[in-house]
């Protein structure tokens, strides 16, 4: 055969055009439309185009007559049983007839395309050659109704084209034809053109409208990934605008012009709502339609619903991957999400009218169980920070610009350094924010003595943390102050929702090992998706139920009353006024014998809380960085909030050795389930009660304050939070406890409310005298 010979004169007919179509399909993936095939008159002209894929010059949808305003024609019904399908392309408009159509009460053919012509003729001359697969659902439809044949039915209509019928007289007659059903008719061109509603309208004052919407984003991956600009012929160079554009003018249009409809006339349904909840999606209609529910809604798969095309061998008429599927499949409401390998861009105005739709266009990322808690505590006033100053000392000068694309690199390395947050009905969620540009306050502060250095310090510091806003990126603030040859301070703010006391020290080593190495070696930038995927997925009710049965074991009728000095005060229930006391101490040898330094830490409190209240069985609360869930995995990179808080029962006993004592502690925590981490998320669920009511002190170990790495040492010189100020401390008492090396320090946050300087300080130097006892002993 001759590349250039004519397919027409070969006797190349339309059934082998379809099946061309589903081989290239099969074989390639590639979507043409029988619209390209039709001007395409030999092998090399069809070779020629699928090479270039060239756009069509001129669209071929919506027909130019469908857009301009065709003479009126008056109409001989009202429409009373005229229902109309309005939608985007890709709403899912074919699956939602096919649905429809399992209803005995409704006659729902394919996509007539009637409404934009003002009579049939008008119609045949716009719908012909590229055109021609626009005209077969009505073709269809006459052949349900007639019970005949595809060219039976185009003689029919031949006959009422020749015969001069108008658009309305048609719709008249198919419900004539339709006997006493309702007759539904999808056809997503009649979105594109407000004046072609508006004519329905006119033509039909009592008819029904039924709005289907979609996620913009799904519906514009969907145009494009199967090519509806090369179908629609559109001319635009990007595909992504084209589909954000068809998107945006209809959804536009329907909008506008359900102003006019009366509301009982006029029913919205989102795609998404249809194939999550598909059967009160559809009671919803049938009760707008007047029907009884009828279940064969919900199996589109089961009979024949005129999904086949005109012949044996045809394509469907409509959605072209309807019969790819064999059920309602709930997955591609989010599916396009994942596929679409790129970010899609909206516009500003496809963003608002989303929203005017319900549509929350910006990618939310999962929350971790501790930023679930962190906004239920705070949702309403959710300004917390962590604000930290660290001596850096190095042996070169720090570059100013090259320590601020230190910090770039390792934002842009974690996904939860590029978020914001937004709150919405559903209350508050994570998004990707548009980093803009990340920048590094320069401060010299090189001459300035230690007493004029710190007030200022602090000053920046309380800007910084003034400076961040929930919703808003960054959300961290950093300077870089030189204090002298090699001498630097960083100071820094992080809002508390993306990072806890582990991810400080997981960004800073980020940074200056980068600084110095060139490369982020620490913090694993997926391991928090990974942490949040893990939980999502296992910590499910029988999960929940195992954790809540053994809190309930270990817990039951020990919560701790701590004496206060102000029985009288009415406030005493509530800690208010922080205070502090520090205690250090130093160790005369490196810790590390048969005690360690947490366990003489938590050992020594829990004997100075027993001496102090009495108790014998000893609750205390114990701060957890949360990234090890046992033998779920660990995620030791985390950067986020992962923190959280568990109560441990310890029965003490003075009597006995410490190295005993640790053993035992050792195996009470052997036994938590994941190490403790549910603890807080069941509480949130009111399965267990609150951490700080059963065990109102708190023990926070921290260690790694000060680290060497190349060409740097950093040491943190304080760590603090900061929060609005009417806020509620949870624990009548936070100990914390900070090591490094040899050197530790005794961190006792209190409430003035409840206990006096006095008290405090005694408190503390029992639980140091304890510390020193059990390492000595221990040790
Ligand atoms: P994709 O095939 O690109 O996913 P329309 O009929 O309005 O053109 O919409 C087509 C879209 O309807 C399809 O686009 C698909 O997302 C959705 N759809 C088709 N069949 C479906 C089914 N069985 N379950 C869920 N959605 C379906």
């Amino acid at each position: 055969m001759e590349p250039d010979a004519d397919l027409g004169t070969l006797g190349f007919s339309s059934i082998q055009g379809m099946r061309l179509i589903q081989a290239l399909e099969t074989s390639f993936g590639l979507k043409l439309y029988a619209s390209e095939l039709a001007g395409r008159r030999s092998l090399a002209a069809l070779v020629d185009y699928l090479a270039g894929q060239a756009p069509e010059a001129s669209p071929v949808w919506p027909p130019s007559s469908m857009t301009a305003t065709s003479a009126e024609a008056a109409s001989p019904t009202r429409g009373e049983r005229l229902v109309f399908i309005l939608s985007a392309p890709r709403s899912g408009s074919t699956l939602l007839r096919v649905m429809l159509a399992g209803h005995p009460g409704l006659f729902c053919p394919p996509e007539l395309h009637l409404a934009g012509f003002a009579t049939l003729a008008e119609r045949a001359a716009e719908l012909d050659g590229g055109r021609a697969f626009l005209g077969e659902g009505l073709t269809r439809a006459v052949m349900e109704l007639q019970g005949v044949d595809a060219e039976q039915a185009s003689a029919s209509l031949t006959a009422w084209t020749a015969e001069g019928r108008t658009v309305p007289e048609t719709y008249a007659r198919l419900l004539d034809l339709a006997g006493g059903r309702l007759c539904v008719d999808k056809s997503p061109s009649y979105g594109t053109d407000g004046a072609v509603l508006a004519r329905l309208a006119r033509w039909f004052p009592e008819a029904r409208f039924i709005f289907l919407t979609r996620h913009p984003g799904a519906v514009m991956a969907s145009l494009v990934d199967n090519r509806f600009d090369r179908m629609l012929g559109l001319a635009a160079a990007d595909p992504w605008a084209a589909a954000e554009q068809t998107w945006q003018t209809i959804n536009h249009n329907l909008l506008a012009f359900s102003a006019t409809v009366a509301p009982e006339r006029w029913r919205r349904v989102a795609y998404e709502d249809l194939v999550r909840a598909p059967e009160p999606a559809m009671r919803g209609l049938c009760e707008f339609l007047g029907l009884d529910f009828d279940p064969a809604m919900l199996t589109p798969y089961a009979g024949t619903r005129m999904t086949d095309g005109l012949h044996a061998e045809s394509l469907g008429i409509g959605d072209p991957n309807f019969l790819h599927h064999q059920a309602i499949d709930p997955a591609l409401a989010e599916r396009w999400r994942a596929q679409t390998g790129r970010r899609i861009e909206f516009s500003p105005n496809t963003a608002a009218l989303a929203a005017s739709l319900g549509y929350r266009l910006a990618e939310t990322l999962p929350l971790s169980p501790a930023q679930q808690r962190f906004f239920t505590h705070h949702g309403d006033a959710p300004e917390w920070s962590i604000v930290q100053r660290v001596a850096v000392e190095t042996a070169e000068p720090l570059e100013p610009a090259r320590f601020a694309a230190s910090w770039r690199a390792v934002l842009s390395r974690h996904p939860q350094l590029s978020i914001r947050f937004e709150r919405a009905a559903d209350g508050w969620a994570a998004l990707a924010a548009e980093p803009g540009e990340f920048a590094v306050e320069d401060i010299d502060a090189a001459h300035l003595a230690p007493e004029a250095w710190a007030p200022m310090a602090e000053e920046t510091l309380a800007a910084y943390h003034r400076a961040l806003s929930v919703g808003r990126w960054p959300l961290l603030r950093v300077g870089l102050a030189r204090r002298g040859e090699g001498r630097y301070e960083v100071l820094w703010a992080v809002h508390h929702a993306i990072a806890d006391g582990a991810t400080t020290q997981l960004i800073l080593r980020d940074v200056l090992a980068h600084y110095h190495g060139g490369t982020t070696a620490i913090g694993q930038a997926g391991e928090f998706a990974a942490y949040c995927g893990t939980l999502a997925e296992r910590f499910d009710a029988a999960e929940q139920a195992r954790q809540k049965a053994f809190w309930h074991g270990h817990i039951s009728g020990r919560s701790l009353i701590l004496p206060t000095d102000f029985p009288e005060n009415p406030g005493a229930s509530q800690y208010a006024a922080e205070r502090e006391w520090a205690v250090d101490v130093y160790l005369d040898r490196e810790p590390g014998g048969a005690v360690t330094l947490y366990e003489a830490c938590a050992l020594a409190l829990y004997e100075a809380l027993a001496k102090w209240t009495g108790a014998e069985a000893v609750p205390l609360a114990q701060r957890y960085h949360g990234r090890d869930l046992g033998e779920w995995g660990s995620f030791p990179g985390a950067v986020g909030n992962l923190a959280c808080d568990y109560p441990l029962v310890l029965r003490t006993a003075a009597a006995r050795p410490w190295a005993e004592r640790a053993q035992d502690l050792r195996a009470a925590l052997a036994t938590l389930p994941r190490r403790g981490t549910g603890y807080e998320w069941l509480a949130e669920a009111g399965r267990v009660p609150p951490v700080e009511s059963i065990a109102p002190v708190r023990l926070n170990f921290q260690t790694g304050f000060s680290w060497r790495g190349a060409g740097h040492r950093a040491t943190v010189l304080s760590t603090r939070t900061r929060q609005p100020d009417d806020w509620q401390r949870p624990y009548a008492l936070d100990c914390i406890a900070r090591w490094e090396g040899r050197s530790g320090r005794l961190l006792i946050r209190y409430a003035e409310n409840l206990h006096t300087p006095d008290t405090i300080r005694e408190f503390a130097g029992r639980w140091r005298a304890g510390l020193l006892a059990c390492l000595r002993e221990g040790g």
